[in-house]
This record gives structure tokens, sequence and C-alpha cells, in this order.
């Protein structure tokens, strides 16, 4: 397997073009099942996640062609043809938004069976809300053998769900089968993530009727069949995130290129707030240290537009080399501190009482040979890295792979020493 070998201590300076995100990536990858025309994704990033959707829906029938090389690629997918209305258990366990392809196809064919997604890493991640939402628009869904099984002979019927949690997932899937279902559907207490906005405008230009983005009721009038699009995938604002951090973690400074700064107001604030510098221009931003050292901060994760959840890891990296103390505190998902150990196996102090951790922080973490069991987890082991004396060694780097788009290469531009080690197996 490889690992990532980064030798810490060097400022980063330079310029980073962000990708386009993978939660959006892959919702929009989901809604070419709504539609017998082509839809075009562009901006869509070459990551592990995107490449087993792309399989999953190979799976089911669609047809994928790409185009255009790192940072600038498209897909095109049509679901002219599906041979296939199950996402078998191979792929789903993979990656849990499989789970995404469930609103699409059981809207446009009456049926769907996926499999349910199993354990995760972070925390007991239910699938309750998409069946309980589909429900309310009329679908009859039984769990048999590992698989839910929706059906909806006669098709989906408009309806009004309140999810009782929030949950960018179960918007994503309600909002795409509403798409196709008879008359209108209201969905109340809706995820307002970006990505969210993103899949909106995208079924919109398909021919999908939804109203209300960007806040927390949407309305969406079903219509008889979406048409093709075109689509551009909306900046990773979590990658941008992670590279700001990067930046006044190490006393450097990066101009971060391709994203709207509105996307990243909780960090920029945040970050501000510890000692950050910020310019922010149309689609960019550049950022470095006001002076002297960062200070610590208290974080909190909430659904957008709040501090986000996958950019938690990443700020408790700054925070243990930032001066004093801060209080990070996860709200959105259970059991989400497993770079805690591993940060403090570097020298960081940090204690763990239920969803709070308590940083103080040290003058400096120390290069470890270190592992992490989720995509933000080893994100945040890469920072610490940077920014630690001596020689970090990442294991497991296939979770980087996917969620950041040539880490290693954008970083190394910016002055990072740090190298893929290819393993065997
Ligand atoms: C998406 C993102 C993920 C991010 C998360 C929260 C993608 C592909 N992934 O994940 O990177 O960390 O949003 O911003 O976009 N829940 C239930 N029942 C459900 C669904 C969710 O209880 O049916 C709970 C979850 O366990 C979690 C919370 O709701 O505690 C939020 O999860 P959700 O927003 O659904 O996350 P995902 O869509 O899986």
């Amino acid at each position: 397997m490889d690992k990532i070998r980064i030798r810490g201590g060097r400022p980063l300076h330079g310029r980073i073009q962000i990708s386009g995100a993978k939660n959006a990536g892959l919702p929009l990858m989901a809604a070419c099942l709504l539609s017998d025309q082509t839809l075009t994704l562009s901006n869509l990033p070459a990551l592990a996640d995107i490449a087993t959707m792309a399989t999953l829906l190979e799976q089911h029938g669609v047809t994928t062609e790409v185009e255009g090389e790192n940072g600038s690629r498209t897909m095109r997918l049509n679901a002219g043809n599906i041979t296939s209305t199950t996402a078998p258990y191979d792929l789903v366990r993979k990656m849990r938004a499989s789970v995404l392809v469930l609103g699409p196809i059981l809207a446009r064919f009456g049926e769907a069976r996926v499999s349910l997604p199993g354990g995760c890493a972070i925390g007991n991640r239910p699938v309750d809300l998409h069946v309980k939402g589909l429900t309310a628009l009329g679908a009859e869904i039984v769990l048999e053998e590992g698989y839910i099984h929706a059906k909806a002979p006669k098709g989906l019927k408009g309806g009004r769900y309140v999810f009782p949690q929030v949950s960018v997932g179960a918007t994503e899937n309600l909002m795409m089968a509403a798409c196709l279902a008879e008359g209108e559907t209201t969905l109340v207490n809706a995820a307002r993530e970006p990505e969210v906005n993103d899949l909106a405008h995208c079924l919109n230009a398909m021919g999908g009727k939804v109203s209300g983005i960007g806040t927390d009721t949407l309305t969406i009038q079903g219509v008889a069949a979406l048409h093709g699009a075109e689509h551009r995938v909306v900046a990773d604002r979590i990658e941008a995130g992670t590279y700001a951090i990067a930046a006044v973690m190490t006393d450097g400074e990066l101009e971060l290129t391709g994203v709207c700064p509105t996307l990243l107001e909780a960090l920029l604030k945040l970050l501000t707030e510890a000692g950050a510098k910020i310019d922010t221009f149309e689609d960019g931003l550049r950022i470095r240290r006001a002076n002297g050292m960062m200070a610590g901060v208290d974080v909190m994760t909430e659904p957008y537009p709040g501090f986000p959840t996958d950019l938690q890891a990443q700020i408790m990296a700054l925070m243990t080399v930032s001066k004093g103390a801060a209080m990070v505190t996860e709200t959105i998902f259970e059991n989400r501190f497993m770079h805690v150990p591993e940060l403090c196996r570097m020298g960081a102090n940090i204690n763990v009482h239920h969803s709070s951790a308590m940083i103080r922080g040290v003058e400096k973490l120390k290069g470890a040979p270190v592992m992490a069991t989720d995509l933000r987890a080893s994100v945040s082991m890469v920072l610490a890295g940077l920014a630690a004396e001596g020689e970090t060694i990442i294991n497991r780097v296939y979770h980087l792979d996917r969620g950041y788009e040539r880490l290693e290469a954008k970083l190394a531009a910016c002055g990072a020493d740090i190298e893929r080690l290819r393993g065997e197996g």
C-alpha cells in the first residue's frame, strides 16, 4: 500500500488551483439516472470516490465517457439504457454515497434495490431519513437481506417531509426523486450545503423545478421527464479550507484560486479570529498569518452555513500548534475524533470528553509514522506533518486518494517536502 513521506517545517508559498467538489460530483453523477439523455459534468475531480460512483453507474447500465486531464475533466453520462435497478453490496460498502442512486432509480423506474451501506469508520451513519423521506413520497420500502427494496409501481407522489435532523445525502436523494414525482413536494429543514444547491441548479438545468435553493425549505414541482444538460461542478470548499489551514499552520502564504470565498465564510471568520490575514477576491483568496503565532479558538461543527464537520480534523491540527487552549466540539457525527490519538503521537496535547476535545497548544509537533481511518483524519495528519519537525510517514494513503486531487503535487509545488512511497499490494 502507498505511503506518503513528509519532511516538515517548510512554509508553503505559492498558488493552488482548487478542484471541483467530490461531494457535489457524486450526487450530480447520480442525477444522470433521472433522464434518458446525456448529462455532461465539467470540473469533475479525478478521485477514487468519483471512479467508484462511475463503476456503480456503469453497473446499472449507464455509459460514461471522460475527457480531459486532472483539473479540467469532463464526464458525459448517459442513462438511456438502464439494465439493472440494483446497487450491489460490493460497491455500496466501498462508499456510502452510493445510496444516492436510490431516489433517482426509484423515481424513474418505479423500483430500486440498494444495499444498506453498513458500518463506517465515523460512527453509526444510518440511512433512515432517506427511507422515511421516500416513504413520504409514496414509496413502499422494505429492508430485506441487507438491501433497501423500494417500490412505487404507479410512480412517486409529491408530499411533505420535515427532516428531524439536517442530512445532506437525504436532502439530495429526496430532491432528485421529487423531480419526477407527480405534483409538489416540500422538504422542510433541508440541508443547504453548497453541494446541495449545486445539485438543485443542475436539476433545474435538466428541466426540473426546484425552488427555495439555498434555504432550508425546498419546493419541487414534479415533471414528467428530465432532459440532458451541461453543468460545471462547484469548487471544493473543503479542499480549499484544508489548504488555507496549511498556509497558516506552516507560517507560509498561499493563494487559492477557482473557489468563491463565500463558500468558506465560517472557516475564514474563525481563521481571522485565530490570527490569519485573509484577502478575498471574486473567485479566490490569499491567506497568511497576520503576525506571529496563531491563537487557539473554540469551534463547533454545524450544518451549513456553520463550521463544516469535514474541516474539523484539520482545524484541530492547527489548534495543536496554536497559542493557548481551544475547544473543538463535533455535533454532526459521533466518533469523529480518530485523528486525536495520532496527533497526540506527534506530540499534541488533546483531551477528549464526549463530543468535545480540549487542545492545549504546544510549540512544535514531532514527525512520526501515523495512520488514519478516514479521509479528513488522514489529511489532518498531512497538515500536522507539514508543520512538524522531522519526518512523518502517513499510512493508508487510499483515504486521501478518495478526496484530494493530486495532493502531493499541489503541496510540493508550494515548497512542501512531500513524496509518495509506492508500496506493494
Ligand atoms: C455528507 C458528506 C460528508 C459530510 C456530511 C455532513 C457527501 C458525499 N458526504 O455526508 O462528507 O461529512 O454530509 O456535512 O456529500 N443521518 C441519520 N440518518 C440518515 C442520514 C443521516 O441519522 O438517514 C445522520 C448522520 O449519521 C449524521 C448526520 O445525520 O450524524 C448528518 O449526515 P448527512 O448530512 O446525511 O451526511 P452524508 O450525506 O452521509
